[in-house]
């Protein structure tokens, strides 16, 4: 029952509050969301006929302040989206203008944001851009993308793409090796071309006045490289290494969070700023964790995810060590993120997987996301408890594997879970949703879906949540993870079971906000406070 003695960190450097700062986001697979045409694709108008379960602005719909989209421009689907070959246009899978126009309008109707995929690190292959750069060494587009001479039969040097294999492809028409940090059809821009950053801001500029809120930056650690493009050490020479070079761990030293990287982005953060309230998450990845507050420096991305949950096993030592470490990092005045599952990683309800508890530890975690200090992102089902789903093999669309995150939405008990009509099926396999689903939960006060919604209100009624500072609570058993949250003149104190027995503590006295457990009665507690298996609450200790 010890406040920690140490004055929070983050309450050293105040930040100037935007929308950001207190909006539940929620991450949209747009093909897998809701079809509205019955081609068995999710679509932009699907998502906008969804919008009321999203925000109707009553405390019937699960109440978040801003949708990601993921990438929703023309493709070749190599890499579903992330291999781009028009950025001004919308895939006709999804739809066009006009639907995207309708999802802005009808979203901001709600005071619902909308923030889209900017993918600006690679192209797809099919780009023009890249046709021409192929087409002829002396092409205008040539030095937009990286070409180099291989060195003896080999590639130019070391580096390794972040899915597999050497990071660089050999074009025989023109003798030269283009790179690319993902797949072959993934061809990395050349920023040390201005013209390319030019470009990059004419697409931000194209959507920022079409009404978009800003944007998912993908990749932003690797948008820069080395000028000379040096091998990579050894591992042994330096942390952060790669995991996927094949011939030896290597680092990603030179292909990684080169300095360049903040002057790019202090481009795009000044085409931000001109449009007023708009915003960037970045996904970075940097090679050493230290390194992510530099991308947050105050001219630079606005947030930037925070991935420290999606490698922590289930338990209440890896969380409080990723709170801890989060807070560190954001001492220097940046804001903290927080996320449990996203398009790239198994859901999080699959991951805590275990016999008889796995449904009151997706409730602890949803407790957890919806109470630290930070922007908390829901990825789309994780509020109805979705799971990852075994995709058959004559099924998988990703070259990755991850299809089995990007499974429809669970809408109902109806055929196809109520995605599509589409006689021929959904895109990707529907998970079971005759046990999980939208309909089902939303009439069940009991239900995953319905504590998401009173923990987003709760969060949106309760200033001291979105504001307040963190400061830890120590004197709980090991396997519990409490922590104050105070500001806005009052005091909370959030205490989080990762057990699945009960487990007694020693709290201040206090009005009980909410419990993961929907049978528990609002009640006064006293300072013997028995949680049950797998429980969370959120009490209020009253006036700071
Ligand atoms: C990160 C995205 O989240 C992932 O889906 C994609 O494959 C890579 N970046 C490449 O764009």
């Amino acid at each position: 029952m010890i406040i920690s003695a140490q004055t929070a960190p983050q309450s050293r450097h105040p930040i100037p509050r935007r929308w950001w700062h207190d909006a539940v986001f929620y991450q949209i697979y747009p093909r897998s969301f809701r079809d509205s045409n019955g081609d068995g694709i999710g679509d932009l108008d699907g998502v906008t006929t969804m919008l009321d379960y999203l925000n109707d602005g009553t405390a019937d719909s699960l109440g978040i302040d801003a949708i990601w989209l993921c990438p929703i421009h023309p493709s070749p689907h190599r890499d579903w989206g992330y291999d781009i070959s028009d950025y001004c246009a919308i895939d006709p899978d999804l739809g066009d203008l006009k639907s995207f126009d309708r999802l802005i309008a009808e979203a901001h109707r709600r005071h619902i944001r909308v923030i889209l995929d900017l993918v600006p690190n690679h192209t797809s292959d099919r780009h023009p851009w890249f046709r021409r750069s192929r087409g002829s060494r002396r092409n205008s587009k040539r030095r937009w993308y990286i070409w180099a001479p291989g060195k003896g039969n080999g590639p130019p040097n070391n580096w390794v793409s972040a899915f597999a294999g050497p990071a660089w492809t050999y074009d025989p028409f023109t003798d030269e090796w283009y790179m690319h940090s993902f797949l072959p059809e993934q061809p990395d821009l050349n920023y040390r071309r201005a013209e390319v950053a030019e470009a990059m801001h004419g697409v931000m500029r194209f959507w920022l006045e079409r009404g978009a809120d800003g944007f998912r930056v993908d990749a932003v650690s690797r948008l820069s490289k080395d000028a000379e493009l040096r091998d990579n050490p050894a591992a042994s020479d330096r942390a952060g290494a790669s995991r996927s070079d094949a011939g030896g761990v290597r680092v990603n030293f030179y292909c990684h969070d080169q300095p360049e990287v903040h002057q790019l982005l202090r481009g795009f953060r000044r085409v931000l700023n001109g449009y007023g309230d708009r915003m960037m998450v970045g996904e970075v990845w940097p090679r050493e964790q230290p390194l992510l507050a530099q991308y947050l420096r105050p001219d630079e991305l606005n947030l930037a995810f925070n991935f420290r949950f999606f490698k922590s096993p289930y338990s209440a030592g890896a969380f409080g060590a990723a709170v801890r470490d989060n807070d560190e990092l954001c001492a220097a005045g940046a804001w903290p993120t927080w996320t449990l599952s996203n398009h790239d990683f198994m859901r999080h309800i699959s991951r805590y997987e275990s016999d008889n508890a796995t449904e009151g530890r997706a409730r602890v975690a949803a407790m957890m996301l919806m109470t630290l200090r930070g922007t908390p992102f829901i990825y789309y089902g994780e509020e109805i408890g979705m799971r990852q789903v075994d995709i058959p093999p004559a099924r998988r669309r990703d070259p990755m594997g991850r299809d089995g995150c990007r499974t429809p939405m669970q809408w109902s008990s109806a055929l196809q879970g109520g995605f599509t009509a589409s006689p021929a099926g959904p895109w990707l396999p529907c998970g079971d949703y005759l046990r999980t689903n939208v309909a089902a939960q939303a009439r069940d006060g009991r239900s995953l879906l319905a504590l998401y919604r009173r923990l987003i209100r709760l969060r949106r009624e309760t200033p001291t949540l979105r504001e307040g500072v963190y400061r830890s609570f120590d004197g709980i058993p090991q396997d519990c993870l409490a922590f104050y949250r105070e500001g806005a003149g009052r005091r909370l104190l959030v205490m989080l079971n990762f057990a699945h027995e009960p487990r007694q503590t020693e709290s201040p006295a206090g009005t009980l906000l909410l419990s993961t457990e929907p049978d528990r009665l609002p009640q006064s507690l006293d300072a013997r406070l028995v949680l049950g298996a797998d429980e969370g609450v959120v009490i209020d200790l009253g006036a700071a």
